[in-house]
């Protein structure tokens, strides 16, 4: 065991847990920010994905020491006071269809808005391609992030 802080949405958190516990069982059962899902467990399914240091990543397989001092944004995170722009173009689209892989879904979105305003559909084929939906929303999606684009 030992000690780790970490910043996670803008606030620090202190945490005891084994340096090699994956970051996703830390952000869930230790912080107890449960928005973010357990798909695969090995880095396939991007169920688990957060955004480090404004990066995409999938937490599932991160070991908690590695993200220390870097900055760790959860889909509780991504806005603070109203609803994100993402989430209101998911609403609207009506995207989830059993919803488990969703918030994995818009934390890959989010990251790639941030950084390419106005993505193609190759774009955001190529951003999304490592978030799998078992219900097959894609068109949604695509069309979510277009209309978030807009
Ligand atoms: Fe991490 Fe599937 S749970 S990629």
């Amino acid at each position: 065991m030992a000690t780790l802080s970490l910043t996670i949405n803008n606030k620090f958190h202190t945490v005891e847990a084994d340096p090699e516990m994956p970051l996703l069982w830390v952000i869930r059962d230790i912080v107890g920010l449960t928005g973010t899902k357990f798909g695969c467990g090995m880095a396939q399914c991007g169920a688990c994905t957060i955004h480090l240091d404004g990066n995409a990543t999938r937490s599932c397989v991160l070991p908690v020491s590695a993200v220390v001092g870097k900055k760790i944004t959860t889909i509780e995170g991504i806005s603070t006071n109203r609803t994100h722009p993402v989430q209101q173009a998911w609403i609207e689209s009506q995207v989830p269809q059993c919803g488990y892989c969703q918030s994995g879904q818009i934390m890959s979105a989010v990251a790639l808005l941030n950084k390419n305003v106005k993505p193609t559909n190759a774009d955001i084929d190529a951003a999304m391609q490592g978030n799998i939906c078992r219900c097959g929303t894609y068109p949604r999606i695509r069309q979510a992030i277009q209309a978030a684009a807009k």
